[in-house]
C-alpha cells in the first residue's frame, strides 16, 4: 500500500479514515466521508477564509517559493526573463509554455499588433466618462463593454475563438489605458502606431503631442518592457483567482477580465502602488519616517508596498524594479520620493516589528516611483499593472477551461444564522 495517505481519527466517533495525498495535498471532498451518525450530517469540510492554505487548482504556469524569494514563469527565473526578453516574448511563453522561435515570435507580434485599434464606438462612449473619472474605473468598464463588440467570444469551448480574444485583449488594453489617461488630461486620443514595439507604441499613445511621428525614448521603452514582464503573472493572486472564478461560470473573457481588473483595483492588491505614492507624499521628508513607522507599529496605518501573502523574503521583482529606477532617473531626473522610499525600506528592514512578521518590500514599493518619474499620475499606476497582467489572467483562464478537474467555483459556507422560524405578521406591527 502506498504511504501517500493521511490517517484521520475522528475523536467525536472514534472512527478512523484514510485519505490519499497527491502533490502534497488532500482532496477536501475526501473529508466529506467523516460524519457524525446523524443521517443529515453533510460531513466534514475545511474552513479557510482568504484561501490561506487551500489550493484551488493545479497549474503549470508560474512558480513562487515565497520563503526563498523565487519567482519563475514556466520554469525560467524572473531575473533572466527581465534581462533578456521583451514583454511580448514573455506573454508567448506564459500562454504557450515555451519561448517562441523567430517565426513564432514574428507571427505573434503581428497578430497582436494588428488588433491594437479600438472600434470608434468604444472611443465614443469613453468620452462620456467625467473628466475626473478614475482611469481604472474607465479601464474596467471599457474592457467589460468589449464583450458587446465581440459576441462570438462567448464560444469559450472553441480554441481558435479563445486565441483570437487573447490577441484582441492583449493588443487593446494599452489602447484603452492610454485613452483613459488622455481623457483625464483632456488631450485628443492618440491612435496606435504599429511600426513601434508594444511598449514603444504605448508611450506613443500616452505622450504623443503634435509631432507626426512619435519616437519613444529607448531607455523608457525598455524599462516599460521590464516592468511589464515583472507584472505579467503571479500565480493564484486575488485578481487571477477572480478571473478563474468568473471564467468557471463560462462567462466570456472580456467580462471575466473586467472582474479580475476590478479585484486588482483594490489597495491591498494592485492599487497598492498608488497608495505607496500617497504614503510617501504624506510622510514628506526623511526626518518624518520614524514617526510614520511608529504609527505602522501601533496598527494605525499600513506601510504600503510592504508585506505579501506569499513572499516572506525580499520580493525578487522589487529588487529588479529598484535597478530599473536608476536607469529611468538617468533620463527623467531623480524622483525625490526615492530618497524617502530607500530610507523607509532601510529603517523598516532593521525594525523588529517588520523582521518578526517577515515584511519586505513588494513589487509595488518602487514601481510607482518609476511611473511618476515617467510623467504618469498616480491614478494610472494600477492601470499600468493591469496591462501586462492581462497576459497572466488570460493564460490562467485558458488553463482553467482545459482542466477537467475544474467546476464552477462555488465555496461552501458555515451557516451561523437564525434557525428556521415562522413569519408572524403580528410581531411586525
Ligand atoms: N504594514 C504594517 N504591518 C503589516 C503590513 C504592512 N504593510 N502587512 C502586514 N502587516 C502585519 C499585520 O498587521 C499582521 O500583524 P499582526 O500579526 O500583529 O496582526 C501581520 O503583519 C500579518 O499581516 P496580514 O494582513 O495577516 O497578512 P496577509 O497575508 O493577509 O496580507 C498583504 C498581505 C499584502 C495584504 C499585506 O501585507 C498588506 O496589506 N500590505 C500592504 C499593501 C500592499 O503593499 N499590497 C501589495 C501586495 S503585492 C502586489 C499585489 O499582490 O498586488
Amino acid at each position: 500500500m502506498s504511504n501517500q495517505t493521511l490517517t484521520i481519527t475522528d475523536n467525536r466517533t472514534g472512527k478512523t479514515y484514510s485519505v490519499g495525498i497527491e502533490n502534497g495535498a488532500i482532496k477536501a471532498t475526501d473529508l466529506r466521508q467523516i460524519k457524525l451518525a446523524e443521517a443529515d450530517d453533510p460531513g466534514l469540510c475545511t474552513y479557510d477564509p482568504g484561501f490561506m492554505n487551500t489550493a484551488s487548482c493545479k497549474s503549470r504556469i508560474t512558480y513562487i517559493d515565497g520563503d526563498k524569494g523565487v519567482l519563475e514563469y514556466r520554469g525560467y527565473p524572473i531575473a533572466q526573463l527581465a534581462e533578456s526578453c521583451t514583454f511580448l516574448e514573455v506573454a508567448y511563453l506564459l500562454y504557450h509554455g515555451e519561448l517562441p522561435n523567430e517565426k513564432q515570435l514574428t507571427d505573434w507580434v503581428n497578430q497582436i499588433t494588428t488588433h491594437t485599434i479600438l472600434h470608434e464606438n468604444v472611443k465614443q462612449f469613453m468620452t462620456g466618462f467625467r473628466y475626473d473619472a478614475h482611469p481604472m474605473g474607465i479601464f474596467v468598464s471599457t474592457v467589460a463593454a468589449l464583450s458587446t463588440f465581440y459576441p462570438e467570444a462567448k464560444k469559450i469551448n472553441d480554441k481558435s475563438v479563445r486565441m483570437k480574444q487573447f490577441y484582441r485583449l492583449l493588443a487593446k488594453v494599452p489602447t484603452i489605458a492610454a485613452f483613459a489617461y488622455r481623457h483625464n488630461i483632456g488631450m485628443p486620443y492618440a491612435y496606435p502606431d504599429n511600426d513601434l514595439s508594444y511598449t514603444g507604441n504605448f508611450l506613443n499613445m500616452m505622450f504623443k503631442k503634435t509631432e507626426t511621428k512619435y519616437k519613444p525614448n529607448k531607455v523608457m521603452e525598455r524599462a516599460l518592457d521590464i516592468l511589464f514582464i515583472l507584472h505579467a503573472d503571479h500565480e493564484q493572486n486575488c485578481s487571477t483567482n477572480t478571473m478563474r472564478s468568473i471564467g468557471s461560470a463560462h462567462t466570456d473573457p472580456y467580462s471575466a477580465l473586467a472582474g479580475a481588473a476590478s479585484a486588482l483595483y483594490g489597495p491591498l492588491h494592485g492599487g497598492a502602488n498608488e497608495a505607496v505614492l500617497r504614503m510617501l507624499r504624506e510622510i514628506g521628508s526623511v526626518s518624518k519616517i520614524p514617526e510614520f513607522i511608529n504609527r505602522c507599529k501601533a496598527g494605525e496605518v499600513r506601510l504600503m508596498g510592504f508585506g505579501h501573502r506569499v513572499y516572506k523574503n525580499y520580493d525578487p521583482r522589487a529588487r529588479i524594479i529598484k535597478q530599473t529606477a536608476d536607469e529611468v532617473f538617468e533620463v527623467t531626473g531623480r524622483n525625490p520620493l526615492i530618497d524617502i522610499a530607500v530610507e523607509l525600506e532601510r529603517i523598516a528592514l532593521n525594525d523588529d516589528y517588520f523582521i518578526k512578521r517577515k515584511l519586505y518590500p513588494n513589487v509595488d514599493f518602487y514601481s510607482g516611483i518609476i511611473y511618476e518619474a515617467m510623467g504618469l499620475p498616480s491614478e494610472m499606476f494600477t492601470v499600468m499593472f493591469a496591462i501586462p497582467r492581462t497576459a497572466g489572467w488570460l493564460t490562467h483562464w485558458e488553463e482553467m477551461l482545459d482542466d477537467e478537474d475544474q467546476k464552477i467555483a462555488r465555496p461552501k459556507q458555515i451557516y451561523l444564522g437564525q434557525g428556521t422560524r415562522d413569519l408572524a405578521p403580528a410581531a411586525r406591527k
